[in-house]
């Protein structure tokens, strides 16, 4: 990949980078909208592209289930096999095996777990999570982890952050012998849960790996922890590499991330949100299955440029619909993740301006000064 960072904020630590992978030039700081199983729930690809998102994220757990790597290699892989043609995302599974499965043991080889089919026992290595990967042709990749809860304490945090540089060591060398260098990206995922002793030791042990990796992702902290720990990685992280902090979706979470370095975000709460009915805006969220909207004949936001409010789609028949029609939550979709891209991209101007302090102070005194 080429990654450059192209503007710095003064005050905080934000910056603009300029990202390129094979299948485009992506901005940052970005948010990526999460098609979990190769389909943002509701839009389709070409809706996707047209909202002008230039970056989503895959599941390999998923994925490897349904529609299975014999598929996804006759498509010719997953961006072909998706109609996407922009650039794509995979985490590795790790994550999944753990928050899914209650069935899953983690042994120095890799992960244990039931086939949620056929209740095979099958087991995830790093070395085959990474060829995997290269199968889907993603054109960034994640190494496996060992993720614990961050409500965990005790050895197993320790155990899981040194595996987690064991295992990625294993990735590097797996991927390395591949022939895939050229137009897939490995990124590492910085472990140690809410320990900060933890956290050091493995940047430490993961920035010194550097050479092997294309970025770093920040993992372990998508329930809505604090953001010291974030703060701690971003600050030891590497200039030059992006900087990925996973599962985090909130508008307000995404810009304290990017004031402390963060390059990427991702998080289903965008999409997942809208299915239940509500509209993200620059004045909190807007619950539109309440019965307030039932005369409400404006659109969500009047100065959003996406489809929905540019078509002047009301809030009243997206109340009257939203409980019994997919219409309406493919609406509210789109939406979202375009207030998600718009959050961002206002960002990325702001730092550019060099007026990101003030992007963030107007940006919380709307987002909470007047809620839906
Ligand atoms: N998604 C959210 N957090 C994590 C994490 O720690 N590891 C992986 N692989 N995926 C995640
Ligand atoms: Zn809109």
């Amino acid at each position: 990949m080429e990654f450059e960072v192209i503007a710095k904020c003064k005050t905080t630590k934000a910056r603009v980078s300029r990202m390129k992978l094979a299948h485009g030039v992506t901005m940052l700081p970005t948010f990526m909208p999460v098609a979990t199983q190769a389909a943002i729930k509701g839009l389709t690809s070409q809706q996707m592209e047209s909202l002008g998102v230039t970056l989503i994220l895959n599941n390999t757990y998923h994925l490897n289930l349904r529609p299975g790597l014999d598929v996804l290699k006759t498509a010719g892989g997953a961006h072909r096999f998706q109609g996407w043609n922009r650039n794509l995302l995979t985490d590795s599974g790790g994550f999944q095996l753990v928050s899914l499965s209650k069935f899953t043991t983690i042994t120095e080889e890799g992960a244990l777990f039931a086939s949620p089919f056929t209740g095979e026992p099958t087991m995830l290595t790093p070395e085959e999570s990474i060829s995997i990967q290269h199968t889907i042709g993603a054109d960034i990749i994640m190494q496996l982890d060992d993720v614990v809860s961050s409500l965990t304490t005790g050895p197993r945090v320790e155990e899981a952050m040194e595996r987690s540089v064991r295992w990625l060591d294993r990735c590097i060398a797996q991927h390395n012998k591949s022939g895939k260098k050229d137009s897939q990206n490995l990124f590492a995922i910085v472990q140690g849960g809410l320990n900060p002793h933890l956290r050091d030791r493995c940047l430490d042990m993961m920035v010194a790996r550097k050479d092997g990796v294309a970025g770093y992702a920040i993992g372990g902290l998508s329930g809505g922890e604090e953001k010291g720990d974030i703060k701690q990685c971003a600050d030891k992280l590497p200039d030059e590499r992006p900087r990925y902090s996973m599962g985090i979706g909130f508008a307000e979470d995404l810009l304290v991330c990017v004031a402390l370095g963060v390059d990427m975000a991702d998080c289903v709460f965008p999409t997942r949100t809208a299915r239940f009915g509500v509209a993200l805006t620059h004045s909190g969220p807007l619950n539109l299955r309440l019965s307030k909207h039932t005369k409400d004949f404006g659109p969500i936001d009047d100065s959003c440029p996406c489809p929905t409010c540019k078509d002047k789609v009301s809030r009243a028949i997206l109340h009257h619909t939203i409980t019994h029609e997919t219409a309406a939550a493919h609406a509210i979709t789109m939406h979202n993740v375009v207030f998600q891209a718009q959050v961002m991209g206002r960002a990325r101007e702001a730092i550019i301006a060099g007026t990101f302090p003030d992007y963030l102070q107007t940006f919380f005194a709307q987002y909470f000064g007047k809620a839906g």
